[in-house]
């Protein structure tokens, strides 16, 4: 009998999360049973969403409890199977196959990659859920039009860095806010984005009132508080705002004091629109097309930060919420 190491919430975390939060065990693999299969997980995805489940607040992710595997996206090989729609050596993704070195899953919580579209790690980023949510939440919720000016938060990230470069497929004039000078260069230099903040050296409301001076058309939120609120005093008439996620709010142990926004909202006939990528679950198959087209021809890039090793998952976790990730932050577990 093999034996799987695991990752398993200890405690649930207060405030910002600590490694002592976090603990590795170390259990029997069981038998699977009929229609299941045994994957062998070579990459884990590390998401902010992840912090929600670590909580009892309400949120569209189960909460975990104390004791609890941590649960997550990841791809893996098939090492054995006793389902129809699997077989060995298969490699696969699934959004709650977690913090662990071997998983059971069933057939309708798994799908098939095909290692020749791209490196099967991109199923857990441009390929997979971050992707997805750059691509539906800015072109069906944030919906620009040539010429927009597009502000987007947390820009170096998993998300953040693919919204800005489709927007300058859209024809966009693209901001990116960032935290640090060599996230900024990036967004410049790599990415070509028009203009970079760095909201860690830099006033936001004075780089926004120069790089927008007609108001900025859409915001592609994905941070909440104080950088939100800037951007929210610049909304242009007719505005689209994006609310895609609200990182600087996930370790809060009380609510902040914030702007009042219905004013902007009122005065330049703005929406706000609060989105999960899951609504578009029917369409992933066109944006994985598309973005699949897009890296061929060069017109996206995607830039990863990897980790190797399972055991260090807790400290790179704790190092997304505090802005340490340079990219999609993966865990490299296997070979
Ligand atoms: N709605 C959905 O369906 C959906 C799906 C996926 C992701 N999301 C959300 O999208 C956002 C981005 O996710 P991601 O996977 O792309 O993560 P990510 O951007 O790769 O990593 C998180 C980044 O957030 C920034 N950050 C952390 N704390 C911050 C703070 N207090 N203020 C401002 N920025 C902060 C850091 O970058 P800096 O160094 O630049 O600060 C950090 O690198 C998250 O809020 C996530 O929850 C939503």
């Amino acid at each position: 009998m093999s034996i799987n190491k695991q990752i398993i919430m200890k405690t649930r975390p207060v405030g910002m999360p600590k490694l002592e939060n976090f603990e590795i065990i170390e259990n029997e693999i069981p038998e699977i049973r009929n229609g299941e299969v045994l994957i062998k997980i070579l990459w884990l995805s590390l998401d902010p969403y992840m912090r929600g489940r670590m909580s009892t607040a309400k949120s569209y992710a189960a909460s975990l409890h104390e004791g609890d595997v941590i649960v997550g996206g990841a791809v893996g090989r098939v090492i054995k199977s006793e389902s129809k729609e699997f077989k060995e050596g298969d490699i696969v993704e699934g959004f709650t196959l977690g913090w662990q070195e071997y998983a059971i899953a069933t057939p309708a919580t798994i799908r098939k990659i095909d290692p020749n579209l791209a490196p099967i790690q991109t199923a857990v980023g441009v390929l997979g859920m971050p992707g997805m949510t750059a691509f539906f939440g800015l072109l069906h919720v944030g919906k620009p039009i040539p010429g927009d000016t597009v502000v987007v938060s947390a820009a170096s990230g998993a998300v953040g860095q693919l919204v800005g470069q489709i927007a300058k497929i859209a024809g966009c004039y693209v901001i990116g806010i960032a935290g640090g000078k060599e996230k900024c260069n990036f967004l410049l230099n790599t990415l070509n984005f028009d203009a970079a903040i760095d909201y860690k050296n830099e006033n936001v409301d004075d780089m926004l009132d120069k790089y927008c001076p007609k108001g900025v058309n859409v915001y592609f939120d994905n941070v909440g508080g104080n950088i939100t609120d800037s951007v929210i005093n610049k909304l242009a008439n007719y505005a689209r705002v994006a609310v895609c996620g609200v990182i600087s709010q996930y370790n809060l142990t009380a609510p902040e004091p914030g702007l009042r926004t219905h004013r902007s909202m009122l005065t330049n006939q703005a929406t706000t629109e609060g989105f999960l990528v899951f609504q578009f679950a029917q369409k992933y198959h066109i944006a994985i097309e598309r973005m699949a087209k897009w890296i061929k021809e060069g017109k996206i890039v995607y830039k990863e930060d990897i980790v190797s090793g399972l055991e260090n998952a807790p400290a790179a976790f704790i190092g997304l919420m505090n802005g340490k990730n340079f990219g999609k932050l993966l865990i490299k577990v296997s070979e």
